[in-house]
């Protein structure tokens, strides 16, 4: 197939959309994007990276560090991640408060804010250096050693992390969080304010397309659970607009308020799309509908 011809239809298809929808606000730094820029690139299992306008653009990741927390998590503590999150579609907003309640401090899945801050806990304990671990490893799956943190986004963030700090001492209390809690939080809010490109990110969701293995040859998870991961992705990777997700693109995917989208095409492929402007719940408006054209014309999704 020919991909640098299917990515030139994609951004040809989406340009009326493009500028739609919102950047995030409620990180202040975020604000600064243009909304209309737009990037889209396509990795290969072997290697072989394609892309189209804002490509190699670095741009804040947010909750695709998720994605990888995740993966690191369960490569080192296996079925004991599960005891602490758990893996269903919340049906809810990526910060809501209101089912933890009801589910004693158990959040609804690693994707939501409060599931990734017990993930961040868990891989604190097992690393010593939650975000130190997890920017070694894009460092090294994406092939670019100048992946790193951006100090102004992580700034703005704990500035302005009242939700976030809110739902990780409300799970303290329920006994869900290891390390202390700004311990834990310092590290996410680290962790999401790494900048990467849409090159860097299609190759660094290569292993989930390899069935768990890493650029390098090595294997970072089981078939199993590469297939976990992804599933999670498929069900709650976009929050509240999962089914939206899967009904129009097809694809495990994991989106971040940055306007990032990362997804996955096993045997084949990673694919990542930017484009910040977000639609109501937290989603880049025109990433959703590249995706949704790139399985629409090239037929290629999981279904
Ligand atoms: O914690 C937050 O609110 C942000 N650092 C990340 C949220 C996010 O990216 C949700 N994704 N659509």
């Amino acid at each position: 197939m020919d991909y640098q011809a299917v990515l030139h239809d994609v951004w040809d298809a989406v340009r009326p959309v493009l500028g739609q929808g919102r950047v995030a606000t409620y990180i202040p730094a975020l604000a600064a994007v243009d909304p209309r820029r737009f990037g889209m690139a396509l990795a290969t299992v072997d290697g072989d990276v394609y892309g189209v306008g804002d490509w190699r653009e670095p741009f804040s990741i947010q909750s695709i560090s998720k994605v990888f927390t995740l993966a690191m998590a369960l490569s080192r503590d296996g079925d004991a991640v599960w005891r602490r999150v758990g893996k269903e579609p919340s049906g809810n907003p990526f910060n809501s408060l209101v089912q933890l309640e009801y589910e004693h401090g158990i959040p609804r899945n690693p994707f939501i804010n409060a599931g990734a801050l017990v993930i961040t806990d868990r891989l604190q304990q097992l690393t010593g250096d939650a975000r130190g671990t997890l920017r070694d490893f894009l460092r090294a799956e994406s092939g670019n050693p100048s992946v790193d943190f951006d100090p102004v986004i992580a700034a703005s963030e704990a500035e302005h992390g009242h939700r976030n700090r809110a739902l990780a001492h409300f799970m303290a209390s329920y006994g869900n969080m290891e390390s202390p809690v700004s311990e834990v939080l310092e590290h996410y809010f680290w962790q999401c304010s790494l900048a990467m490109s849409c090159a860097d990110l299609a190759r660094a969701c290569g292993f989930l397309a390899r069935h768990g293995e890493r650029a390098d040859g090595a294997r970072l998870l089981t078939r199993s659970q590469a297939k976990q991961v992804n599933a999670v992705m498929l069900t709650c990777g976009t929050y509240d607009a999962a089914g939206e997700f899967a009904y129009r693109v097809g694809l495990p995917g994991k989106s971040g308020v940055g306007g990032g989208i990362i997804a996955v095409i096993p045997n084949r492929c990673g694919l990542c799309v930017w484009s910040p402007g977000l639609d109501a719940q937290g989603n880049s408006v025109a990433g959703m509908e590249a995706l949704d054209q790139f399985t629409t014309l090239t037929g290629l999704s999981i279904f």
